[in-house]
């Protein structure tokens, strides 16, 4: 059966045209003007008229089912791919949590494909997570490509966090082998440091959190990672949920002394949330890190995606519930689960408060929530673009209707949305994966199970 999508404006990261589009057995086989079926039978057809038509979108920073201490993330891969469906998003590349102290990159990567591959409804990647460094763990990184996954995670605070010794013999392996290194970029003496003197002192709430991890912490370890990996050669590095305009800095500078293979990455949250937040009465809601920052911040990040600094915006999606695993941080900011939802919210934001407010193109947002995700991560160009060969991956989004952003709109399993009451400016009709609906008009119509592995490809072999 072929699919036809006719009459939308057709957007990709570099223009946008009426059209039509077929897909034919889930993947696009035309794009062009008055397709036609051959049949009524022969095919299904979508009016999309007065519509814009967008490849899926790219979340390649989540964090479903993660083990955290103590604490599950509540979403585990159904629930969590479902509320990325409702939400636009078509792919995931989830960031695996840590495994057992000393245990191989395998240890998870078999963990988490027990975890996801009977319950994800969309498409789906791993990255790694390097939790130690050794002679092993450098050669297993081959074996991850092999099996599909071509990057992997480095923490810069945390418990697994590694020292710059083991950052740049990873570095050295992945440019070597063609992966992507990417970073959690926070200095960790700093951080630690702070916790204990504000905790010392009385200092508790919400609001000490994000004084406890301060633009300069993070600023810093981007900057190291930098220098790193300008000293590896200029392996590529991509930076994750990068937050302040310290950060962005480090980065221009890199950048303007001709440090070639950097790539960043901000999260809706930090374009559109401030630290003023933790002051309100459910601070413990936006308890993440790197924190929430201030309006400088979020206006450097949108201006960073605008003149093309900022190659990605991810969500790193890691919900806790605020009724039960948030209240661990009620009298003590500290104990509180690290992690805020989002993978829902991240297209149609982006749309409203960055395309309708004037702050980005629409083929700018298509290139950072879909096209250039895809590219880093080797996803590409099967999915993030609609072009002939691609996945039938795409949304349909109606820029006319007007609505307020609600948890009773979500469908993630988590009790709240860092969004709550948001004025909307446009909203998602339809969802598309390999040319089968799986939402139209919010409500999930796809099948536990039917998400598939993404195999990735190392960068050097992306088209
Ligand atoms: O607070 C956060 N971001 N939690 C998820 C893990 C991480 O640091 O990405
Ligand atoms: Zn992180
Ligand atoms: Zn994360």
């Amino acid at each position: 059966m072929k699919v036809f999508v006719k009459n939308g404006t057709i957007v990709s990261e570099t223009g946008q045209y009426q059209g039509d589009l077929c897909i034919e057995n889930g993947v696009i086989s035309q794009i062009g003007t008055h397709l036609e079926p051959a049949s009524e039978e022969e095919a299904q057809v979508i009016d999309a008229a007065g519509k814009y038509v967008l490849p899926g979108g790219v979340d390649v920073h989540t964090h479903m089912d993660l083990l955290a201490g103590s604490s599950r993330a509540v979403d585990d891969f159904y629930d969590g791919t479902v509320a990325a469906a409702c939400g636009g998003t078509t792919s995931i590349v989830d960031h695996m949590a840590f495994g057992p102290a000393g245990c191989p990159l395998h240890h998870q990567l078999n963990e988490y494909h027990g975890l996801a591959d009977h319950k994800a409804v969309i498409d789906y990647g791993f990255h790694g997570t390097c939790q130690h460094v050794n002679e092993e763990i450098l050669n297993e990184l081959e074996d991850m490509m092999k099996d599909g996954v071509p990057s992997v995670k480095v923490y810069l605070t945390y418990d697994f966090k590694i020292d710059d010794d083991g950052v740049l013999q990873v570095l050295k392996k992945m440019k070597q082998l063609g992966g992507v290194t990417a970073f959690h970029c926070e200095n960790h003496a700093v951080v630690q440091f702070l916790r204990g003197k504000l905790v010392s002192e009385g200092n508790t709430a919400p609001i000490y959190h994000a004084k406890s991890r301060p633009n300069l912490a993070e600023a810093e370890a981007v900057r190291r990672v930098l220098y790193l990996a300008k000293l590896a050669g200029d392996a590529p590095v991509y930076i994750v949920h990068l937050s302040c305009k310290e950060s962005l800095e480090a980065v221009k500078e890199a950048r303007a002394e001709g440090q070639k293979n950097i790539f960043v990455e901000t999260c809706t949250q930090y374009l559109v949330l401030t630290e003023e937040r933790y002051l309100d009465e459910d601070g413990l809601k936006y308890i993440m890190s790197p924190p929430l920052r201030t309006k400088e911040d979020c206006e450097a990040l949108w201006k960073g995606i605008a003149e093309g600094e900022i190659q990605a915006v991810a969500t790193d999606h890691c919900p806790f519930n605020y009724g039960k695993e948030k209240q661990l941080g009620k009298d003590d900011f500290t104990k509180c689960p690290n992690g805020a939802p989002g993978v829902e919210e991240r297209m149609i934001l982006l749309f409203s408060e960055g395309v309708m407010t004037g702050k980005i193109s629409l083929e700018k947002l298509v290139e950072i929530a879909c096209t250039q995700p895809s590219r880093i991560y080797g996803l590409y160009p099967k999915k993030g673009c609609l072009q002939p060969g691609a996945d039938g991956d795409l949304l349909i989004l109606d820029p006319s209707k007007e609505w307020v952003l609600t948890h009773s709109h979500m469908h993630s399993a988590v009790d709240y949305t860092a969004y709550e009451g948001m004025k909307i400016r446009g909203s998602i009709e339809l969802v598309m994966q390999r040319g089968n609906i799986i939402v139209k008009d919010n409500h999930f119509l796809g099948k536990q199970g039917n998400g598939h592995f993404i195999f990735r490809k190392p960068l050097s072999l992306c088209e």
